[in-house]
């Protein structure tokens, strides 16, 4: 049987409109943009309004990128929506982008593997089409994580910001599109990076919130460590899996955690930084958001073109991390 080749075919995204600098959050906690800006590159982030949930940054996300991709709401098949900060617990996120889209046709889920979520949603998209149970799905990254920063703690709230991207997944001309993937989980790292409370494990109760346990945790160098190991490794495993060495690579799209972080993978891969998108400066952390927001950005400003070799790589809470080599049909 022939391989289906399958891959993105348009790319959208959207960052709210307030931007918060590390100046006004030397109003909030003890810290400085000096020690931000040393520690991690970031800058400022977006963060949204008030009322405003991540499935209205979807929704805006997804228009774009259905827009780019010169197709309709109702030819889709599928909604995926990574995220780890959902309007609510049920129902997910990509039924109410579903409704918002009047995506009639489209079945929606969401999917949970935190920063890595985006690249998991790509892969998994990429199997519906090339079982070919789908033509057309819709994999959105979308978070709002400012709601659930703890804005006491100066460990975690200066990290973290608000943002969707997406792209349109479909067949794509022989040659193209994914070419080789890598996902992973460490479930034994589980404790990291969690938000404890408002689950089945220890319900929401008036105690879980006085303990501020509704809140974003996480242990800061544990999770470096991870990170700096996993991303190069995850992000040559896929390169091994498309049959290229990291010389093949145009481009890469990491997740945006800490320009530190990526500065390690690039040297592990042996790729100079004006080949990496960088955007943690401006956007800080947006877990699932960053990589297809870093993907479009790049599309739309001619850093990535038609027959590039592109690799996105991710790690996230879980643990879990993943990468996938794409040669870029549009
Ligand atoms: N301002 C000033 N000082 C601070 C701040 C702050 N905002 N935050 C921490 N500090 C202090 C600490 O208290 C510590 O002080 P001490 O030495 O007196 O105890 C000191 O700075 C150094 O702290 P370290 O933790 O050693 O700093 P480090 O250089 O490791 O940087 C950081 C911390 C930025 C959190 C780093 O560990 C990191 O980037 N970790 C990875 C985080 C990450 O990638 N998370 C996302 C995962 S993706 C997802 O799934 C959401």
């Amino acid at each position: 049987m022939k391989e289906v080749s399958v891959g993105i075919i348009g790319t959208g995204s959207y960052v709210p409109t307030r931007i918060m600098t590390n100046k006004e959050l030397e109003q909030i906690v003890d810290t400085s943009d000096k020690w931000i800006v040393e520690r991690t590159g970031i800058r400022e982030r977006r963060i949204t309004l008030e009322g405003q949930a991540t499935s209205d940054l979807a929704t805006e996300a997804a228009k774009r990128a259905l827009d780019n991709a010169g197709i309709s709401a109702d030819e889709l098949d599928l909604i995926i929506v990574a995220t780890i900060t959902p309007d609510m617990l049920f129902p997910s996120v990509a039924c109410l982008v579903q409704a918002n889209l009047k995506a009639t046709k489209a079945a929606a889920f969401d999917l949970s593997a935190a920063c890595s979520g985006f690249v998991y949603g790509l892969v998994t998209a990429s199997q519906f089409i090339k079982s070919g149970l789908y033509e057309k799905i819709l994999v959105i990254g979308a978070e709002n994580l400012s709601k659930i920063l703890d804005w006491t703690d100066r460990n975690t709230c200066v990290l973290f910001g608000d943002g969707a991207g997406a792209a349109v997944v479909a067949k794509t001309p022989p040659g193209y599109g994914i070419l080789g993937v890598n996902l992973g989980a460490d479930g034994s790292g589980a404790s990291s990076l969690t938000m404890p409370a408002g689950g089945s494990r220890i319900p929401a109760s008036a105690e879980t919130v006085n303990n501020r346990q509704h809140f974003l945790h996480m242990n800061g160098p544990e999770v470096y460590k991870f990170a700096v190991k996993v991303m190069g490794a995850s992000a040559l495993k896929a390169i091994a899996n498309a049959n290229m060495s990291p010389a093949d690579i145009s481009y890469v799209v990491p997740h945006q955690a800490n320009i530190r972080i990526i500065e390690s993978a690039a040297k592990r891969l042996g790729i100079s930084m004006d080949k990496v998108a960088v955007s943690v400066n401006k956007y800080a952390n947006t877990s699932s958001a960053s990589i297809p927001i870093g993907l479009d950005e790049a599309f739309r400003s001619g850093n990535i073109k038609k027959d590039d070799i592109v690799v996105v790589v991710g790690f996230g809470a879980g643990l879990t991390w993943a990468s996938s080599v794409m040669k870029w049909s549009i």
